[in-house]
Formats: structure tokens, sequence, C-alpha cells
């Protein structure tokens, strides 16, 4: 395609124009958002959005790759991320043979995987099998059952100093691009002047090169609790509520199906 996004596409963004970036997790949807972002990633989200998990850690490889399968059949012009799922980069082994699933069995044109400092040789030898590699620091939702929930980033020196090096670390193994979760916006202005790749923040302040959000936080589909950094461009989920009741008022009333929907 002509216009397909590559990460060359971001990084001329960086600097110039915001990288608009969202999630998507089958084709329907991600044929919506394909005209309009530059960045659609499958994200091990959908396990709480969609899946009702509290946490993302019990989604395995296989969900990851139906998913990022179906995205990549509904979009062909975004840039398009598959997140590696818990437990399948733990060892440069396991990383390799999971990124590479990634490459042969989607259309995926990136894979992300959360962590810093202690994965940047992982990162580094997934970039040098020639799969490109989104980092994401600051907020690892993979490591909240670990912490004991999801905690802000950046709060004192220890956290900036962590999460500052952790960026340059990712930056430095090779990844395109950063998604920096979860983090006090000053800390996310120093690094986005710092890092040469761009900087796409979920809960780090308007200071990045772009952003991500979950796309049933974002348009109000997910209301089992709303996390400060989302704002809701819709209320899906009133919408889709009050539409289904329509429906089924017009069933029981036999209202539906009428002539112009029956076979005469
Ligand atoms: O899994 C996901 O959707 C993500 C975004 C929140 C960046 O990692």
């Amino acid at each position: 395609m002509a216009n397909k996004i590559t990460y060359k596409t971001l990084q001329a963004k960086k600097n110039v124009e915001q990288i608009v970036c969202i999630t998507a997790y089958d084709a329907l949807f991600a044929s919506i958002f394909d005209k309009h972002v530059d960045l659609i990633l499958i994200g091990d989200s959908l396990n709480m959005s969609f899946n009702n998990e509290s946490d993302t850690l019990t989604i395995g490889m296989d969900e990851m790759i139906y998913h990022s399968k179906a995205v990549c059949r509904g979009a062909n012009r975004a840039y398009i991320v598959g997140d590696m799922p818990f437990g399948s980069y733990h060892s440069i082994e396991d990383a390799l043979k999971n990124a590479t699933r990634f490459y042969k069995e989607t259309k995926v044109d990136a894979i992300k995987l959360e962590g810093g400092k202690e994965v940047a040789h992982i990162i580094k030898a997934i970039v040098d099998s020639g799969i490109a590699v989104v980092g994401h620091v600051g907020l690892k939702p993979q490591m909240a059952r670990s912490e004991g929930g999801f905690h802000v980033q950046g709060r004192d020196e220890a956290s900036i100093e962590r999460v500052f090096n952790d960026a340059l670390e990712v930056e430095k193994a090779g990844a395109i691009a950063l998604v920096l979760e979860g983090t006090i916006s000053s800390l996310a202005k120093d690094l986005q002047r710092e890092l040469k790749i761009p900087l796409i923040g979920i809960g780090a302040g308007n200071v990045c090169d772009g952003q991500i959000l979950v796309w049933s936080d974002a348009f109000g589909f997910f209301t089992n609790f709303k996390p400060k950094f989302v704002r809701r461009f819709l209320n899906g989920a009133e919408l889709v509520e009050g539409a289904l009741k329509k429906y089924v008022d017009s069933v029981k009333t036999k209202d539906f199906p009428g002539d112009e929907e029956t076979y005469l």
C-alpha cells in the first residue's frame, strides 16, 4: 500500500506532529481505526478490557496471535504492533521463538515488550534477528501482580532515575519507539528531549511525541473503572444499551421485523 506507515514515518513525526495510536483486537474495529491513526497496538490489555481479568498476566501467545491476525486483516495502512504477553520473553530463546511467531504467523510490523535495563539484552537479540521492537517503560502492567497494583512512576528520585535509564537502555538496544506509561509528566518531558526515537505516552501527560489509549476506555465501553489518564470520547456502553433496549422492545412488540425487513 502506497501510504503504509512505517517506522520511518513515525520517526519523521518526532518534534513535527503528534503520533496518534490506539489499541484494537479485531478486524472490524481495526478497519475503522486504520484510516485515522498512525499506529494500532494489539495490546495484552485485551485480557482486562475484553476478558474481564484483573490484570494482563493470564493471556498467552496463542490468543495474542489470534487477535493480531484479525487486526492485520482489518488494517493495511497503520503501523501495527503486537504485544508479547507475560512469560513469552523471559529468556532470549523464548523471546526469539515468540517474536518470530508474530512475524511468521501475522503481519504485524513490530512487537512490543515491557521492561528496561533488565530486558535490554532481549530487545537487542530480537532486533538483531530482524524483528522491529517497541519498548514499554514506566508503569509496566505485567508487574501489577508482583508489585501489588498499578503504581504511578517517577514520584521519587530513585524512580525517576530508574525510568530514565530504562528508556535510554531500550533505545540503545535498538527499539524503534518507546511507550511510556503512568509516569509524572516532568520525567516524560525530559525523556522526550533526550530520546531520538518517538516517545508514546499513556498517562504521561501531553509532552510526549504521541499518545496511545485502549480503545474500549477511550470510547466508554469499558466502565468497570476509569484511570485518571483516560478521557472518554464517547459513552459507548450507554449508546449500545440504548440501542439494545430499542431492539428488545421492537422484537417484543413485533414492530421488528416490519414489512421492509421481510421477504414478501
Ligand atoms: O496492552 C496495552 O494496551 C498497552 C497499552 C496500554 C500501551 O500496553
